[in-house]
């Protein structure tokens, strides 16, 4: 691997660097205000439209930040139009509700300190006026009627929210009105403690014992039209029993949950604007004023259009709507946050985060996408994850089926492979059976694997059956094979075969048919041979429709098949004997050349063991000696073979259908000291050739000597024929 160069290294430093301040830029929080504008005072942030300097907010929307305070505080700017108005006097009240002025108003002004900014509700939070009144004798009161006015009566951006505040009244005996009647029968609300009986006010509750609630009416603002300055006003006990214990009553307007009724409030002086020192929440709804609203649908936003974020879009608002102006607020379009009224202010929600707005089954897969979610779910799974409907693909039934088949399938597979293991078993122990080790010491014979054999053992393949097996015909690579398969698998056992197959294997003459190779993983082995393209010598002879030989050829064949005993017969070691000589073992390839086959039932004959047990063979050929003795020997092949000869030149069966025997015939023949001219084969009984049948007839009949010791040794015999064969070519 090439070493990264200099430049290379830098730049990875530097994508990397990329990466991490993408990764950043993810993690900061989305801009609220335009660029280069301070986004908070204090701890309050500012959103634009609210804004602390020139260019930074929107028209209305000033805001101050009072930095002597620490935290610095904010408050709304343009204190003409936006403030808190404290009226200070003494009070009597009168019996009828009105009240009788002791002393001259000490007014003073505040501004509205801001709490908190929302743009995507359209609501800013400020700290609102509680009006007092707290008594100085029994009929006296210091009354501090505190008002907050926004904007000016042709319409701010700012007003209270009527359906998100409420008017409250706190004291033992006091009713609430709004600021523009001085009825009792319309009093807002109203709070009682019956017998003054303070005790029996309750923490939280204001349901008339010590406080009082009721909704914010459009008749609490002192002027109609937005509720743009809120007042409210103390109705009050005009001989106050508990004046000592219990001076101060209060009114305000307040957030809905802004205020906690205490019963400590009912006591003392000021109990309550000592929990508020600053005034009690009140919500201001905000809009975009000016005559302004929404663009119809495929018009022209107008100039000076707030909702200028993507995703954004704009709703006529209430705020203007008693007809002094119009106004509209901007959202962020469903699946959205952020700041509509700031360019790109409106962002993506991963509503995957929020798992419990955004409903996504347990049984789905959350996707966030750009404007909303994907709740696909689970694999092997039906029905949208939104909705809560992931199932289950297959119901019980189906499932119950699919268990079942799967376990059964198993069941199955478990038990293929048991059996594989068990048939590899029985084949390792087959081979080991058959000898298999041996033979693999002997490293001379080549070992094929079951799979490579069993192909050709089929019905098409089959072509004949000897004692030995059956024989199928077959292709090995190139070469044209004869696989046979052992009938019985007693005949040949364990070591015995395999040193059986050694032996064969290392059997080379050109007239014994080639062992190719075994099969030792089967029961029964399996023999691979040359495969002869002629069939044996008895089809050649006795088969309809195939022309008959010529002397020649069956000299040849004759001449050729007794070198082939003979060799085998010779092996100076090993002794091989065939043991079932006859026309049906002998092949011929497709020159002629005769190949014994089928030692299936020969034996090693070892010096001292002579003897087989049973006699196998046709009987046919059999030599009677061997019947009778059980003892095999070479003499029996030779006795076999004269039986062959004696087939060869007549071309009738050993022993033919009506039970005639050419042996018999012959003999006869031979023992009448007659010629047997009329016992060959017409074909080739010329006259030029009786001579050389007449002699090969004797020779076979030396063969059938039942003199066993009479019989000429399998190489004489070749030898004799080899010299026929040559004097006649010559
Ligand atoms: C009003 O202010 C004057 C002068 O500051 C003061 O003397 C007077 O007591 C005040 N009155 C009330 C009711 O607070
Ligand atoms: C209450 O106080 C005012 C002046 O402070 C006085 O005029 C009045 O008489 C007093 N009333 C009672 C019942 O003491
Ligand atoms: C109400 O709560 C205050 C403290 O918040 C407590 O001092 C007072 O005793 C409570 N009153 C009642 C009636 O429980
Ligand atoms: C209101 O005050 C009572 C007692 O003082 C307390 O138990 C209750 O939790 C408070 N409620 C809120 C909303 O603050
Ligand atoms: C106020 O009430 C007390 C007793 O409840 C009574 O004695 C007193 O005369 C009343 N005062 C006025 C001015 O009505
Ligand atoms: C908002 O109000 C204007 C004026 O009344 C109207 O033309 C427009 O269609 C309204 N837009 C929406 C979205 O209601
Ligand atoms: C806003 O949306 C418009 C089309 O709706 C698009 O052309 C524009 O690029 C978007 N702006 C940004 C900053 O994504």
């Amino acid at each position: 691997m090439p070493t990264p160069s200099r430049s290379q290294l830098l730049q990875i430093l530097l994508l990397i660097l990329a990466g991490a301040a993408a990764i950043d830029g993810k993690d900061e929080q989305q801009p609220i205000t335009y660029p280069g504008c301070p986004d908070k005072c204090g701890d309050i942030s500012i959103p634009f439209p609210f804004g602390l300097m020139p260019g930074c907010f929107r028209e209305g929307f000033e805001v101050t930040c009072d930095h002597s305070f620490d935290p610095p505080r904010a408050f709304l700017a343009d204190g003409d139009r936006n403030r808190i108005t404290v009226t200070e006097r003494d009070e009597s009240p009168i019996s009828d509700g009105s009240y009788l002025s002791n002393s001259d108003s000490n007014i003073s002004y505040w501004p509205v300190e801001l709490m908190d900014v929302s743009v995507d509700r359209s609501v800013a939070r400020v700290y609102g006026p509680i009006t007092s009144a707290c008594s100085t004798n029994s009929t006296n009161y210091k009354l501090e009627a505190q008002a907050m006015t926004l904007g000016s009566l042709t319409g701010g951006p700012l007003a209270v929210s009527e359906a998100l505040n409420v008017v409250v009244g706190v004291g033992w005996k006091v009713g609430v009105t709004d600021g523009s009647s001085y009825t009792s029968s319309s009093l807002a609300c109203r709070s009682e403690l019956p017998g003054g009986h303070l005790e029996s006010a309750r923490n939280g509750s204001c349901a008339g014992r010590g406080c009082c609630e009721a909704a914010l009416r459009q008749e609490s603002s002192t002027s109609y039209g937005p509720v743009t300055e809120v007042a409210p006003e103390l109705s009050l006990e005009s001989n106050n029993s508990l004046w000592e214990t219990s001076p101060c009553s209060y009114a305000m307007v307040v957030e809905k949950s802004g205020y906690n009724f205490s019963t400590p409030d009912l006591y003392g002086d000021k109990a309550l604007p000592g929990r508020f020192p600053r005034g009690v929440p009140v919500v201001l709804d905000f809009a975009i004023v000016g005559d302004a609203a929404c663009p119809q649908k495929g018009k022209r936003p107008p100039p000076n259009y707030a909702c200028v974020s993507n995703n954004s879009y704009c709703v006529n608002a209430t705020v203007g709507q008693s007809g002094y102006a119009l106004s509209y607020v901007c959202k962020c379009s469903e699946h959205y946050e952020g700041n509509p009224y700031i360019a790109n202010g409106c962002q993506d929600i991963d509503e995957c985060k929020f798992p419990d707005l955004y409903y996504c089954s347990s049984n789905g897969i959350c996707k966030n996408r750009q404007g909303g979610y994907d709740c696909p779910c689970k694999p092997g799974m039906k029905g949208d994850g939104k909705l809560g409907h992931c199932a289950e693909k297959f119901p019980l039934v189906a499932k119950v089926i699919v268990g079942t088949t799967s376990c059964i399938f198993v069941i199955v597979v478990m038990s293929f492979i048991f059996l594989l293991r068990k048939e590899k078993k029985k084949t390792r122990e087959f081979y080991e059976k058959n000898g298999g080790p041996t033979l693999e010491k002997a490293k001379i014979i080549k070992l094929f694997k079951k799979e490579e054999l069993m192909p050709i053992l089929k019905d098409s393949n089959f072509i004949g059956k000897g004692n030995f097996g059956e024989v199928f015909k077959g292709n090995l690579g190139n070469e044209v094979v004869a696989v046979k398969k052992t009938i019985n698998g007693n005949l040949l056992e364990n070591e015995q075969f395999a040193n059986e197959v050694i032996i064969q294997s290392q059997v080379i003459h050109r007239n014994i048919v080639r062992l190719i190779g075994c099969c030792l993983e089967v029961d029964t082995p399996l023999l691979v041979y040359e495969f002869l393209s002629n069939g044996s010598l008895h089809d050649i002879l006795h088969s309809k429709g195939k022309k008959p030989l010529n002397l020649d050829i069956r000299l040849s064949i004759a001449a050729q098949s007794a070198d082939g005993l003979a060799y085998m017969h010779s092996k100076t070691n090993t002794k091989i004997l065939h043991g079932d000589v006859k026309p049906a073992n002998i092949l011929l390839d497709d020159k002629f050349v005769p190949k014994i086959s089928d030692f299936g039932i020969s034996r090693l004959i070892a010096r001292d063991r002579q003897h087989t047990a049973k006699v196998i063979g046709d009987m046919s050929y059999m030599d009677p000696v061997y019947l009778q003795s059980g003892l095999l020997t070479e003499k029996s092949d030779v006795y076999s073979f004269g039986v062959v000869l004696l087939e060869l030149i007549s071309r009738k069966k050993a022993i033919d259908s009506d039970n005639n025997s050419i042996v018999n015939d012959f003999l006869e023949a031979h023992r009448r000291g007659e010629r047997a001219t009329e016992l060959f084969d017409s074909q080739i009984a010329v006259a030029e050739d009786l001579e050389l049948l007449q002699n090969l007839a004797g020779m076979a009949i030396e063969c059938l000597n039942l003199d066993v010791d009479q019989r000429p040794a399998m190489t004489d015999i070749a030898h004799r024929l080899l010299i026929m064969k040559e004097s006649r070519n010559s």
